[in-house]
């Protein structure tokens, strides 16, 4: 394998995994580390940057046309430890002929796992539930106390059938669903064989679902869709769950809905901003569980998303094919 010189600069944003930083220091690049698992300031963002050949950034940084000035000509690669790419300007990047690498697969069980805990954790209330245990809630076993809703002979709805859509399913299908739906941009007929699902428009979904898990991208088609309209087609039963970007959701629509109890209850792993702040409204529902975007994280899995965001950098580097590279 070709040995990198040492001129060329690697700019890492923040502590990742010490497998993938391993692979990097190996190659015999300089690397320069923002060593703290708090975000890198943007003052420092485009001190580190500068000059840099490469960088290995996360979901939170966001690099725009300023960032890439900061940058510099030498600036061939971008590896993030991420599958989503909304926080990279994507035009400014291709003007400048920088590739691009990224972390799909290697997430899809680990997300599609959280999905799942998350989705039963917000249908049969155990966060509450929980809760009550500690406060002192639970007089007795009570027949009408603490019900929820349950996915045996359900409706599940699938925004966004790609990888994590359909490895979700795929979990959901054994407790006993009794009909997948699902939407996106065009009909996914492999993918929706798989687990004989119906392409269906966004608004025939939010109507016959009884669950509902957005996973697809942001984009500026999915910005915002998870609407007022939208919650006002779900059923009053119907769970929401969001694993995408919080963005996709409008959360004062969000908000309403469940506090009306227009919908069910909601979980979500993704919010705007991130973190939510402690003061926002939807933290005072007990219909409503939120986790700090937590979808990919498990060990195995983090380890294996910083070696392959450290293997697509240094291929990018070498002007060789990327194990995961996003066309752009
Ligand atoms: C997580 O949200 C990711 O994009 O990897």
């Amino acid at each position: 394998m070709q040995a990198l010189q040492r001129i060329m600069k690697v700019f890492v944003t923040r502590r990742i995994p010490p497998e993938g930083l391993a692979v990097i220091k190996q190659s015999g690049v300089t690397l320069e580390l923002w060593d703290s698992d708090e975000p890198v300031p943007r003052a420092e963002l485009l001190k580190g940057i500068s000059g840099a050949y490469g960088v290995v950034c996360l979901l939170s940084d966001k690099i725009d046309a300023e960032v890439l000035d900061a940058a510099g000509p030498n600036l061939k690669v971008i590896s993030t430890m991420s599958v989503g790419y909304d926080h990279l300007s994507v035009e400014e990047i291709k003007k400048r002929g920088i590739r691009v690498g990224y972390t799909p697969d290697v997430l899809t069980d680990a997300t599609a796992e959280l999905t799942v805990s998350l989705l039963l954790a917000t249908s049969r209330r155990l966060i509450e539930a929980a809760a009550e245990v500690k406060n002192g809630g639970w007089s007795s076993w009570k027949p009408l106390w603490m019900c929820g809703y349950q996915l045996s002979q359900s409706t599940v709805g699938i925004i966004g059938l790609g990888r994590i859509g359909l490895a979700i399913a795929h979990r959901l299908k054994p407790f006993g669903v009794k009909k997948f739906l699902y939407t996106g941009r065009q009909p996914r007929a492999s993918a929706a064989s798989e687990i004989e699902a119906e392409f269906v428009s966004l608004s025939k979904l939010a109507e016959e679902s009884d669950f509902i898990v957005v996973s697809c991208a942001l984009t500026s088609e999915t910005l915002g869709m998870c609407n007022k309209d939208f919650f006002s087609k779900m059923k009053k039963t119907a769970i929401f769950i969001n694993i995408s970007r919080g963005v996709v959701v409008n959360q004062d629509d969000l908000y309403q809905a469940l506090a009306t109890g227009q919908i069910a209850a909601a979980g979500l792993d993704v919010t705007t901003p991130e973190p939510l702040p402690t003061s926002h409204p939807l933290l005072t529902l007990k219909n409503c569980v939120i986790l700090p975007h937590i979808g990919s994280a498990t060990y195995s899995t983090r380890n294996t998303m910083s070696v392959l965001t450290a293997n697509n950098l240094l291929a990018g580097l070498r002007g060789e094919p990327m194990p995961s590279e996003l066309q752009l």
